[in-house]
């Protein structure tokens, strides 16, 4: 059994050194950093479970689904245009309430939550409404076994849970502070309206983080990506340093160009009000990275597998009146471009495997990824993510 509160506060990087550098290996490699980055920066962190649209499609008859937020299994439940979550663990004796083998489980339509073990049933706001034999137990309180309830937030579209602690916990940032200003960076593009227009699914050969230290530089870009560098120069753009758990900067689009696309033309129809000549890449930690274009906005979810295996959600949102043509400029556009980088991270994995790996300084045009690395290490000493 691998223990999830173990200090690993010696993988952060040195804070004194002038240059940052990479985590250590085992940072990236070991099932027991996994195990703690599961429970600290996952569960116990404001983590992005999908769209709400995906969770609870507006036109279906789902009201609870079991869903896996780092290391907790968890069930999130349908509450009007919101979501409920509890920890997907009967006050009986425990069994789960929906099966969760992996990362997404089981659905159901009912309007109850029933166990399947000895049928404790609860209503959907996670009070206990029945316990066989129970009502004529004195000493026994119904009020005292609903479901432990963790807090949840929908935001843009998109489902946020931070499983690690109750509802009401001090250890869980306010949502509000912890997206900081990221809300009014997003605004302009009005997420919560836009509709999937297509996804893609990738299971990378890689830890989560070499994914999302990737993202946050186009130092790569010259070499692995010819056509992105068509469209936007590589080293356009400033990263932000605003109050937030997130890390990101802009890119310009070359002259004449529209969009992120193989010829640069708009992918979709224009969003009203936003920048038309900027890309903003904008990462909420842990695990939602978010590419505003002036046409669509393409976000990656990550859920780390295993220490050197990540499953990512590429998706492409975009006005509701332009979602029925799929994008399929960005799409291919940006399948392309996923590809290169996937192709590139799981190098630097199976680098990072070899017993002669030492960690390397980030140069200054990686300095978004110098910041994430220092955020993660402050993490590892502190315990998780300050917002
Ligand atoms: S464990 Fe759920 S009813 Fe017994
Ligand atoms: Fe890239």
């Amino acid at each position: 059994m691998i223990d999830a509160s173990r200090d690993i506060s010696h993988l952060a990087p040195p804070a004194d050194r002038e240059l940052v550098q990479m985590l250590p290996a085992e940072a990236y490699t070991s099932d027991d950093v996994l195990t703690w980055e599961r429970r600290h920066l996952y569960a116990g962190a404001w983590t992005c479970l999908g769209r709400v649209d995906d969770l609870f499609p507006p036109e279906g008859t789902v009201t609870q689904r079991a869903v896996r937020v780092g290391d907790v299994s968890c069930l999130v439940v349908r509450a009007g245009d919101g979501v409920n979550l509890f920890a997907n663990t009967c006050r009986h004796r425990g069994h789960e309430l929906l099966p969760l083998d992996g990362h997404s489980g089981g659905e159901s339509t009912k309007r109850m939550i029933s166990c399947p073990y000895h049928a404790w049933t609860y209503d959907l706001s996670g009070r206990l409404k029945g316990a066989p034999g129970f009502r004529e137990v004195e000493s026994f309180s119904f009020e005292d076994h609903g479901l432990v309830e963790l807090p949840a937030e929908v935001w843009n579209g998109w489902v946020f849970a931070h499983a690690a602690h109750p509802v009401g916990a001090a250890e869980v940032p306010p949502f509000e502070r912890y997206v900081g200003d990221l809300a009014r960076m997003l605004a302009p593009y009005d997420i919560g309206s836009l509709v999937v227009a297509d996804r893609h699914t990738y299971e990378v050969a890689a830890n989560w983080k070499v994914i999302a230290e990737n993202y946050h530089e186009c130092y790569h870009c010259p070499l692995i990506h010819p056509e992105l560098c068509q469209v936007t120069p590589p080293d356009s753009g400033d990263n932000y340093d605003l109050p937030g758990t997130w890390i990101g900067g802009g890119m310009v689009l070359r002259d004449g160009m529209a969009s992120m696309s193989l010829d640069g033309s708009l992918a979709a129809t224009p969003l009203p009000g936003v920048n038309p000549t900027a890309v903003e890449y904008l990462h909420l930690l842990p695990n939602l990275l978010v590419s505003a274009h002036p046409d669509y906005v393409m976000t990656h979810r990550m859920v780390p597998l295993a220490p050197g295996r990540t499953w990512v959600e590429c998706s492409w949102l975009t006005l509701p009146s332009a979602a029925a043509s799929g994008a399929p400029g960005a799409v291919e556009f940006w399948d392309i471009t996923n590809r290169q980088d996937w192709a590139a991270c799981e190098s630097v994995q199976r680098g990072l495997e070899s017993p002669h790996f030492r960690p390397g300084p980030f140069a200054p045009r990686e300095d978004a990824v110098a910041q994430l690395v220092s955020m993660i290490g402050a993490a590892y000493r502190s315990g998780g993510l300050s917002a």
